[in-house]
């Protein structure tokens, strides 16, 4: 196992990426619980929520845990102070750049870990001090930059002396098994934990993954400037009808398309509402087929990874600690 996995205490390296809406407390619990990391989303949630959330994955389990801070998020500050004092074992950043508040959580004791979509950003962050990068392709449900998960991996690896945590169309053995031969310490797993049995979204959003075909989600928002992947649905549909002919147009006012998608993770995830509900999900979700415990989950992906690794150089670090 990779000296990061070693030194973060868990027994795989597998991370459940942090993802706003949906990454709560029984979902981080059960996947800490069952050997891998956790990640609560902040999202744009103000600090108490964030506590809470912390508060209730310590009542349910001891094993480490983290927390994704969206760095755009108006309360970043105050939950910051949140994460620093509760002495959150990971932190992993979305959105930028985390520099300003690096020093801070590390000497908190946090391995900090920002999402990179690039090999320029990775290599700043290096510069700028962090524990290691998660690279993540645009394969990815939820916001997304441009370069594939193949083809970003092994450039970063080669870009930084850090340990990479691969993200983006990975959710079976296969995909842990790549990734490491791609030169990556471990991966980040979103799509295929959003049908546990432990994530709280409505039945509507599980069933949609479970149904999702390969070529069932599209990219929202490029014209806006915040790419997102997302199910193709009447909401996502509409949304790209509308932005498309703002585009064509070359309006500059860009409210209309603002107001469509502002609330939109919200309602698919609390009301599983088609018309008016982004439903995010990655390319991956074509290969999720049920909705399963997390524990199921991390044991297929693992037990997938080290058959297929076995007797390879790579087969010490998919072996439990
Ligand atoms: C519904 C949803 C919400 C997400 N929200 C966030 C977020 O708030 N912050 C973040 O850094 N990444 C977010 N992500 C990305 C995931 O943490 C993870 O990196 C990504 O899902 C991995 O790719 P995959 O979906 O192909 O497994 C989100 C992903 C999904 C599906």
């Amino acid at each position: 196992m990779s000296p990061l996995f070693e030194r973060l205490g868990v027994r795989y390296p597998l991370f459940q990426g942090g993802m706003a809406w949906v990454a709560e407390a029984h979902l981080v619990a059960a996947v800490s619980e069952a050997g891998g990391l956790g990640i609560i989303g902040a999202g744009h949630a103000p600090a108490s929520y964030v506590q809470a959330q912390i508060q209730a994955v310590k009542a349910r389990t001891d094993r480490p845990f983290g927390v994704n801070v969206m760095l755009l998020s108006p309360f970043v500050e105050e939950v910051i102070d949140v994460v620093v004092a509760e002495h959150v074992a990971v932190v992993t950043t979305g959105a930028g750049d985390p520099a300003r508040y690096l020093s801070r959580l590390q000497q908190a004791g946090a391995i900090v870990l920002p999402v990179v979509p690039s090999v320029a950003l990775a290599k700043r962050m290096a510069r700028a001090g962090v524990d290691g990068v998660i690279a993540e392709g645009m394969e990815s449900g939820g916001h997304i930059g441009s370069m594939t998960t193949m083809a970003l991996v092994p450039q970063v690896v080669d870009a930084v002396d850090l340990p990479v945590i691969a993200a983006g169309g990975i959710a079976d053995g296969r995909g842990l098994a790549a990734a490491l031969m791609l030169g990556a310490s471990g991966v980040q797993m979103g799509t295929r934990f959003l049908s546990a049995s432990e994530t709280q979204i409505h039945a509507h959003y599980k069933q949609a993954v479970v149904k999702a075909k390969d070529v069932d989600t599209l990219v929202t928002g490029k014209y806006v400037g915040h790419a997102a992947r997302v199910l193709k649905n009447p909401m996502s549909r509409n949304y790209l009808k509308l932005e498309k002919s703002l585009a064509l147009s070359g309006a500059t006012d860009l409210s209309a398309v603002e107001a469509l998608g502002n609330g939109s993770l919200r309602k698919a995830v609390q009301d599983g509402d088609e018309q008016t509900g982004s439903f995010m999900a990655g390319q991956i979700s074509g290969l999720v087929h049920q909705v399963e415990p997390a524990a199921a989950i991390i044991a297929d992906v693992m037990t997938g990874a080290q058959a297929l690794l076995q007797g390879s150089p790579m087969a010490e670090q998919v072996t439990p600690r």
